[in-house]
């Protein structure tokens, strides 16, 4: 089964394929409208709109210039999977690592996601979109023009939906393209039993869900620990009676066979499969399913970053690269995540700008979202501090972004 979306993401050797890819320096975008309308060399582009044009006069007769003075220009990020939404803080939890305690010992000692939901379950609708809006700002500050976001710390009818419906509230206000997936299945909530639970999902949140027509997608924590296949299985397979297609936590510590569910159920995209086989990967990328690495966890968690990202080169398998923003990993900055691709998986820093921009947009089916710079595609770019593309993810002390374009618009500006 695959996902059924029409565009294609780049694999293989296209992902190293600058000259394919990049524009020589001295090229112009022009916009129009929230959209670009075309890219040809800047002199002409000047020379036929803004001849009056003298270096400081950037506006005039409702034409604006932009000067991004031979600076590198790259598509807006596409962060295709966050927990953005939640309350609390779980600081505290480094010393618990560092005295030894597993991210599953930890969560069986109530901290983890049961500590966040006891947070978050308090915190009003109004709370949640200002908490929500803050974040998503700090996301644009680096970059990141297009987000994904995941309910999951509610855990009942009520507080999942009041996530999704900030989502929706955030999402209206802000210039950010926000896309809301449905996570009720994050975890097992403390006082109901596992098949309560279970029933609660598929016969009250999921129904409540599709009739406000409130989450583009499913997830499941599909884990040892969390949600069996079989649970996950049953979970998907009710969603997708309601259309309702997936994308799913899979992988993360073990190997359960989670990417090889994913793609037997047809799921848009698999994230983290940091422990999935060489065989499932093969069948993930032959059935259209995404493989998502989330470098940030590993790292805050302390563990190698060994994803065999170079491997799903060789492979030709499609890959793309998130933050898994979550109370445990920190991390709004796509930037930072390239870094840690880069500098310890050995990933080629284009390869990686295609994993956060074109690679993740073919997944949220969202016709305006290209993940590229191109004609007719919507205008969400980056005028980068470098004349290099590859300093998109390179400076992970400072920000590499100077201006955020979103929809023709300046958003940001860093300098
Ligand atoms: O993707 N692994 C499951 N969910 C999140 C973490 C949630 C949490 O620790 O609060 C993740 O890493
Ligand atoms: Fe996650």
């Amino acid at each position: 089964m695959s996902s059924g979306y029409p565009t294609q993401p780049l694999i293989g050797s296209d992902m190293l394929d600058r000259e394919a890819n990049i524009l020589p320096a001295g090229h112009g975008i022009f916009m129009l409208n929230s959209k670009i309308e075309g890219i040809v060399d800047s002199e002409s582009l000047q020379s036929e709109f803004a001849p009056w044009w003298d270096g400081s006069n950037n506006e005039s007769g409702g034409l604006r210039v932009v000067d991004a003075k031979g600076r590198a220009i790259i598509p807006g990020l596409v962060d295709c999977h966050t927990h953005l939404l939640w309350g609390g803080d779980r600081s505290s939890e480094m010393r618990l690592r560092q005295a030894g305690m597993t991210y599953r010992q930890i969560a069986e000692a109530g901290g983890g996601i049961a500590k966040t939901v006891q947070s978050t379950r308090s915190m009003s609708l109004g709370e949640l979109c200002q908490n929500g809006i803050t974040r998503l700002n700090q996301a644009v500050s680096t970059g990141t023009t297009v987000v994904e976001a995941k309910s999951g710390y509610g855990l009942n009818t009520e507080v999942e939906l009041r996530l999704l419906e900030a989502m929706r509230v955030i999402g209206d206000s802000s210039v950010v393209k926000l896309l809301p997936t449905w996570l009720g299945a994050h975890d097992f909530p403390q006082g109901r039993t596992r098949n309560e639970y279970l029933d609660e999902l598929v016969s009250s949140q999921l129904p409540a869900i599709a009739e406000q027509g409130i989450a583009k997608w499913v997830d499941v924590f599909c884990e040892d620990g969390w949600y069996t296949n079989d649970e996950t299985e049953h979970i998907v397979r009710a969603a997708s009676e309601y259309d309702i297609p997936s994308r799913l936590h899979v992988d993360e510590f073990e190997d359960s066979g989670g990417l090889a569910l994913a793609s037997e159920l047809g799921a848009v995209s698999a994230d983290h499969v940091a422990k999935s086989s060489s065989e499932s990967r093969q069948s993930a990328a032959e059935g259209g399913t995404m493989q998502t690495f989330l470098p940030g966890t590993p790292y805050v968690l302390g563990k190698s970053l060994d994803s065999p990202l170079n491997e799903c080169i060789e492979n030709n398998w499609p890959f793309a690269l998130a933050s898994d923003y979550n109370p445990n990993c920190r991390i709004l900055s796509m930037p930072f995540i390239g870094n840690l691709a880069t500098t310890r998986m050995g990933l080629d820093p284009f390869a990686a700008l295609v994993a956060s921009t074109k690679n993740p947009s073919t997944t949220l089916d969202e016709p305006d979202v290209t993940g590229t710079i191109e004609k007719n595609g919507r205008a969400d770019l980056n005028i980068l501090w470098s004349e290099s593309v590859d300093g998109w993810c390179q400076t992970p002390g400072e920000n590499p972004i100077v201006t955020t374009m979103i929809a023709g618009s300046i958003v940001n500006s860093n300098r």
